[in-house]
């Protein structure tokens, strides 16, 4: 599978690196190509280009950008060349500093940052996917009990059955929670996960859900 990857920060880097590990090709997208050279060069197959460039390029997408540059980035990337693609949505919608462990967000538990994306771009089928764990644990983590839940929302069926593709070469168990609406509840997650790393420097748990 072609990934065109859109960002260029540690989750994009991590990301990539586990596309070309997994037998994909990568294009990362940035506005300032020149700074991923050095990754580039670390990554030999990997390509780097501009988020103009890194759209087309993917016949599926990762958005792992600063979420308050989500819909800017979107709109350098162009329309077109997310229709009819699934996009991963790895953002959360941090507003600030963490207060107590507790960040803020500047969306609201009525509009989650992927019901924006998703309204913008009615064409591109997002699904929200590695919001819920540290870079450092989102390749193939190892766990003593076993894989760990990703939980995943969008509203298109096939564009989730490519993403849960994903999550299990990535070694992740894919707990798919319905349409986008289901981001409220996922990008949170976010911030409970944050709140052990920020009061105890504690960063490399991930959650797993338990069935009776
Ligand atoms: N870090 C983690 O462990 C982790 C875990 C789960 C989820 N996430 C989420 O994943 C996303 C990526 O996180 P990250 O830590 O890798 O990177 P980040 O520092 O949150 O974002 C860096 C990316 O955002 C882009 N960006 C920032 N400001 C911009 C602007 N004004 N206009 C256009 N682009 C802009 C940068 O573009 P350029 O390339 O052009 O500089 C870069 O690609 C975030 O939404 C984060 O909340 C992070």
């Amino acid at each position: 599978m072609n990934v065109g990857i859109l960002g260029s920060g540690t989750v994009a880097q991590t990301l990539g690196a586990g596309f070309l590990k997994h037998g994909h090709a990568v294009m990362l997208g940035t506005r300032d190509p020149a700074k991923l050279a050095p990754w580039e060069a670390e990554h030999p197959g990997a390509k780097v280009g501009s988020f103009a460039e890194a759209a087309p390029f993917g016949e599926t997408l990762v958005l792992a950008v600063k979420g308050s540059a989500a819909l800017e980035v979107l709109h350098l990337a162009g329309g077109a060349a997310l229709a009819g693609k699934a996009v991963m949505d790895t953002t959360n919608p941090i507003g600030g500093p963490p207060v107590n462990g507790v960040l803020p967000y500047f969306t609201t538990m009525d509009q989650s940052l992927m019901e924006r994306l998703q309204q913008a771009y009615p064409a591109a089928h997002f699904v929200k996917c590695f919001s819920s764990v540290g870079n450092a644990r989102m390749v193939n983590p190892r766990y003593a009990d076993g894989p760990p839940t990703m939980f995943i929302c969008g509203n298109d069926a096939a564009a989730k059955r490519t993403v849960s593709g994903v999550l299990e070469q990535f070694g992740w168990a894919t707990l798919d929670l319905g349409s986008v609406e289901a981001a409220r509840a996922i990008e949170p997650i976010c911030i409970l996960w944050c709140i052990p790393g920020f009061l105890h420097n504690e960063w490399t748990h991930a959650f797993k859900m338990l069935h009776a």
